[in-house]
């Protein structure tokens, strides 16, 4: 396969201009849209022109890249992978189907399908000594450090890919990294468990043999349920993408320094471990155990959520990006009922007080003013723990499914002729100068 550029939108630049006023001086800054009609002004001369930068914490007004992968419409709940809606490609598609589309640009033909399933099983083993990397955490070490830590060895092991200007077939690395970390992920909760680990086989397709390393052991055999499997693919295609969030922002950031992509993505799942990223779903179940546990009552929690006094936030809940319900939870959630009934799990304690807990809140001046919605971590757990997947693996799933996001993102950024290595500015407010003179010696 040749080397694959992706293509970059340049994003149209309008005819018009935004004016700003400086002192005595007018800067005139060109504005622009993108395919959907997003507008922006372009300040890339703001700091040469007239001295100033721009002050944006949390870089809510701040747009780090054009970018073709995807598409969200926060007020009206779309979210699009390269013009397909998520809608289509949940009920339509294989996790393996998106994944090519995000990183290759298409959904694969039959003969493109099939090759992408061999190299996904040839690269599905890692290297052996790898396997004493395992053996040295303790035994309750958390999954997501194990699997950044492991993603990074990688480079290692593989440096094929180790410079960005000598890529490899794309396919064969992508593949190398979406069918190993469901390997690494498999392995670090069999090791947290202190169960061997058990190895991939081709006889699999990529969801059966993940639920295979995680279930089955020398003593017992697992059949996958084709439901369950069908859940874990659907799970996976939501996780697929989410334009600049923080974690795929830190894959390009790392990225932009020419670190090798094991690495960048290696950092992007540090960054999706938090509890305000991706770590929301470990925290969404443990919340819902607790209100169980303690019988909290609903009203209490929606308290402490709304207090200025309390850091209780309520997870799952809310979206820098979705100020209606994110589409994704409308899919997790409906796909979280029809999982429970297949499996005969008939009122599930953690389902009923989540249910519970959206609808109070949904009907809550304070969730309403704020545009408060379940996100995509709110129902994702409660399926994942009638399949048997543990907390502490949550994240890990999301990590598996986000892949190959970060991959399509570390690319499109090497291509993209307006990347320049990501280093912001900062507004220092620290002491003028120290008194350098009075400090004794030590
Ligand atoms: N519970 C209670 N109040 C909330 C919540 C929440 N879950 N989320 C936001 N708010 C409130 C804030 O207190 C703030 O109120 P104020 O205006 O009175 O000060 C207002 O809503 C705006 O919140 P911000 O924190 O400014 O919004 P931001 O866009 O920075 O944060 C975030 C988004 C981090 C997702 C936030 O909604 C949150 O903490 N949610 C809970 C954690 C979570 O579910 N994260 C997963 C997000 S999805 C993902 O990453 C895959």
């Amino acid at each position: 396969m040749e080397k694959y550029t992706p293509p970059v939108n340049p994003g149209r630049i309008d005819d018009t201009t935004a004016e700003l006023k400086v002192g005595d001086s007018t800067l005139q800054l060109p504005t622009g849209a993108g395919a959907s009609g997003e507008k922006f002004i372009d300040i890339r001369a703001l700091r040469r022109e007239t001295g100033y930068i721009a002050y944006d914490p949390g870089l809510v007004n701040t747009a780090i890249a054009k970018s073709e992968i995807t598409f969200v419409d926060g007020g009206n709940g779309v979210l699009l992978h390269r013009g397909y809606p998520i809608e289509y490609l949940a009920r339509e598609c294989v996790f393996l189907e998106v994944a090519y589309l995000m990183i290759l640009g298409k959904l694969p033909d039959d003969e493109e399908r099939q090759r992408f399933s061999q190299l996904m099983n040839r690269n599905s083993m890692i290297h052996e000594d790898m396997h004493t990397f395992f053996r040295n955490y303790p035994e309750h070490a958390h999954p997501m450090a194990v699997l950044s830590a492991m993603v990074v060895s990688l480079s290692s092991f593989y440096p094929e890919f180790e410079k960005s200007e000598e890529y490899e077939p794309l396919d064969i690395t992508a593949t190398r990294l979406l069918s190993k970390v469901r390997t690494i992920a498999a392995f670090s909760y069999k090791k947290s468990i202190g169960e061997p680990f058990v190895y991939p086989s081709h006889r699999y397709r990529y969801c059966e043999n993940f639920l295979n390393m995680m279930f089955a052991s020398p003593v017992n055999d697992y059949v996958v349920d084709p439901v369950v499997e069908r859940v874990l693919n659907l799970f996976l295609i939501l996780h697929a993408d989410h334009e600049q969030n923080c974690s795929t922002t830190v894959v390009r950031t790392v990225g932009s320094s020419d670190a090798n992509l094991y690495a960048s993505i290696a950092a992007g799942i540090c960054a999706l471990w938090g509890p305000l990223h991706g770590g929301a779903n470990q925290a969404v179940i443990e919340m819902l155990q607790k209100i169980h546990d303690d019988g909290v009552p609903i009203a209490t929690v929606i308290k402490d959520a709304k207090s200025k006094n309390s850091r209780t936030r309520l997870m799952g809940f809310g979206h820098r990006v979705y100020k209606t319900y994110d589409p994704r939870a409308k899919i997790a959630k409906e796909t979280c009922e029809q999982l429970l009934a297949h499996l005969g799990v008939q009122d599930d304690p953690l389902l009923e007080i989540a249910l519970e807990l959206e609808d109070r809140a949904l009907a809550d001046p304070y969730f309403q003013d704020r545009n408060l919605y379940p996100n995509v971590d709110y129902y994702t757990g409660i399926a994942y723990r009638a399949i048997g997947i543990p907390p502490e693996m949550y994240t890990v799933m999301f990590a598996i499914g986000r892949l190959p996001g970060w991959i399509a993102h570390w690319l499109e950024m090497k291509s993209d002729s307006d990347q320049r290595l990501i280093r912001p500015r900062q507004i220092y407010t620290g002491p003028e100068s120290a008194d350098v003179a009075s400090r004794s010696a030590v």
